[in-house]
């Protein structure tokens, strides 16, 4: 039986709104480093492979209606098909990235020219929107692994917007956006679990009503999505997770990106979001 939640009209409801975003081929895409349990250096790549993929990711955005600035890939940085981790832009203001680890450091200028709006260079240590996502007037921010918690504050300031900390603990979820997905303005799903007792507690209270999600779609990366407010684009594993979003009224779109897994990253992760 379907329930009222799933009739297919009722998606009607969820308006979704045009985005801009900037990818990155994965043209020199390798594991190269370990920076997250993900990676394993002894796993063989399949570059052909990932760029299909994130060649389909591409055009799932393309075809939801948005628009894709291509960012050519530099080689010797193997993780810059993560774009989403190279800054963090709100309302024509892009707050760089300064990464934690040296392999990743020469990302950020090289994303910088293609990011339109008044660009700062950062002082803290941040990975973009990696952690700091953006949810109607706030940014929820990420720290524990990677982000500098004196970056929150920086973010604040230059983007104008106030920050939630959030502090990470499971090595796994090292990004904040590998441990929750925001919906809509006022929705979020994440993992529970990935989160320190006092994070989850201000997590439940500012969203009651929250998609929980369970371990095994976290373990497939299925909190790394991208929602336009209607359409969430997330791991094609994440099966439990899509049914959920379904009965919430949203439209999930599962997309393969198994290597790109193995660098510890998702659909979100290749995908950041210019807002003018
Ligand atoms: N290998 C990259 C790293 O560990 C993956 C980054 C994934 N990006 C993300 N937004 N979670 O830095």
């Amino acid at each position: 039986m379907t329930s009222v939640l799933t009739r297919p009209e009722l998606h009607r409801d969820r308006v979704p709104t045009r985005r801009h975003y900037v990818m990155c081929p994965p043209a020199h895409f390798a594991v190269e480093y370990a920076i997250n349990p993900w990676m394993d250096p002894a796993v063989p790549v399949d570059r052909d492979l990932a760029h299909r993929q994130w060649d389909a990711l591409r055009r799932t955005h393309l075809e939801l209606g948005h628009q894709v600035t291509v960012v050519e890939a530099v080689p010797g940085l193997p993780d810059m098909v993560f774009a989403a981790n190279a800054a963090t832009s709100v309302a024509g203001r892009v707050y760089g990235a300064r990464f934690r680890y040296p392999e990743r450091v020469p990302e950020a200028a090289a994303f910088r020219a293609h990011l339109p709006g008044v660009y700062v260079e950062p002082r803290f240590v941040n990975e973009g929107e990696g952690d700091l996502l953006v949810a109607g007037d706030v940014l929820l921010a990420g720290t524990g692994f990677r982000t500098d918690p004196r970056a929150h504050r920086e973010a604040a300031r230059v983007l104008r917007r106030p920050t939630l900390s959030l502090e990470l603990v499971d090595p796994r979820f090292y990004h904040l956006d590998t441990a929750l997905a925001v919906l809509s303005a006022h929705e979020v799903t994440y993992l529970p679990s990935a989160f320190s007792a006092r994070s989850r507690g201000i997590l439940a209270g500012r969203y009651p009503d929250a998609v929980l999600a369970t371990e095994s779609d976290a373990a497939v990366l299925g909190l790394n999505a991208v929602s336009d407010g209607r359409h969430v684009v997330l791991p094609a594993a994440a099966t439990g997770l899509a049914a959920d979003l379904r009965e919430r009224g949203f439209e999930p779109i599962g997309v393969d990106l198994s290597e790109l897994l193995k660098g510890g990253g998702g659909p979100k992760c290749c995908t950041l979001e210019v807002r003018p």
